[in-house]
């Protein structure tokens, strides 16, 4: 879907600024502490409700003021859409089409986004939670039952998690055990059938990226191969009670990716791990829309840092191939980007102006 336009209010260091947006390749130049990243930041709030920043809201409100406003209309031939994030006095609310929407999944329903930027690398070097978050991104976007199974997950997990932290007697904390066990081992299985169907995509671009180096992935869903999770959890109630938490299921899984047969983060170099986490971001883009016939934004930041001549003009190929909208910043323009940019901003102390 994409943007046609993106309106700015009282934002980090923006007090107003409307983006009259390309469908192909928009370029943001600026220099240091001009605003680039906060106008992505803008974007990806719009879309996920929460920032890639900030887990307080309230840091990305203008200094002085009381709240913001994202607003944008999306790109699409038959239902483009009004779609709104306003933050006041605390509160967070969304509107598709003028009305207010109780889930903000709703809004990365039509407006789904993905950011490659300078924390991209975390995929490849990060904790497990940077691999299931990209891994639930696709899955959400293109498996239908993902969402319903993984919040039923999430509510039962929470529940448990509450009582066991309570030291509630064994038969008590049993109680959701079931439930658990019944969303999880439906979450573990539409998550490996994405899985399954991305790999092919996945994989290809991977080896591309790192000029043909073999590639794997493997999901590792969070408790033993051959067991049922309800099995599991049974097998390790006592020690989920000595931890207070539920520590077996999906919400402990991860991917295995690996580089030449070697686990990925000691076999690769940093700019390569870029390159590669890029490549499976820019494949699962790709996947989407492929998938659902819709067009996906990337956001890219700061895309040069770290990597040589090279690898920055094969990697800038690759994302203009994914064919989606691309919002891009630069500090200073590339040869590259301006043979294809649709649209060049400027931005300069909380101003943005079209100059292409
Ligand atoms: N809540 C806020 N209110 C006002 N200004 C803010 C707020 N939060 C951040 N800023 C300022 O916004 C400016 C722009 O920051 P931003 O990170 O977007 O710049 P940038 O162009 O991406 O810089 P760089 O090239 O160094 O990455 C900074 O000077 C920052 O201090
Ligand atoms: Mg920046």
């Amino acid at each position: 879907m994409g943007l046609q336009s993106l309106s700015i209010r009282r934002f980090r260091c923006f007090a107003s600024a409307d983006l009259d947006l390309s469908s192909r390749l928009n370029v943001i130049l600026g220099k240091n502490a001009s605003g680039k990243t906060s106008i992505l930041e803008a974007f990806y709030l719009l879309s996920r409700g929460r920032s890639f920043r900030t887990a307080h809201l309230d840091a990305a409100v203008q200094q002085g003021s009381a709240g913001f406003l994202l607003a944008a209309r999306t790109i699409s031939q038959r239902f483009p859409m009004e779609i709104s994030l306003a933050r006041q006095d605390g509160v967070l609310e969304a509107k598709i089409g003028g009305k207010a929407v109780k889930g903000l999944s709703q809004l990365a329903a039509v407006f789904p986004v993905q950011l490659l930027d300078g924390q991209a690398n975390q995929l490849i070097n990060g904790g497990p939670k940077y691999r299931r978050q990209f891994l639930d991104w696709g899955t959400f976007h293109v498996e239908q039952r993902f969402y319903q199974t993984w919040y039923g997950y999430c509510q039962a997990l929470r529940q448990r998690n509450i009582l066991l932290k309570a030291n509630r007697p064994k038969a008590e904390v049993a109680v959701w055990d079931v439930e658990l066990a019944k969303h999880g081992e439906e979450l573990s299985e539409i998550r490996q059938r994405y899985l399954q169907n991305l790999c092919p995509h996945a994989l290809k671009s991977a080896e591309q990226s790192l000029d043909g180096v073999p590639v794997s992935i493997e999901y590792r869903r969070g408790w033993p191969v051959g067991m049922r999770l309800a099995e599991a959890l049974q097998i390790w109630a006592k020690k989920d009670r000595m931890l207070g938490v539920t520590h077996t299921g999906p919400h402990r899984a991860d991917l295995a990716i690996r580089v030449n047969g070697r686990p990925a983060q000691e076999a690769i170099s940093r700019g390569q791990e870029k390159v590669l986490a890029a490549a499976f971001l820019l494949a699962q883009a790709d996947f989407y829309q492929r998938e659902s016939r819709l067009s996906c934004t990337l956001l890219v930041d700061d895309l040069a840092a770290e990597l040589d001549a090279d690898h920055l003009r094969r990697l800038l190929q690759r994302i203009s191939e994914v064919g989606a909208q691309v919002i891009m910043t630069a500090i200073e323009s590339l040869p590259a980007l301006n043979e294809t940019a649709g649209a060049v901003f400027h931005v300069k102390q909380g101003n943005c102006h079209r100059m292409v």
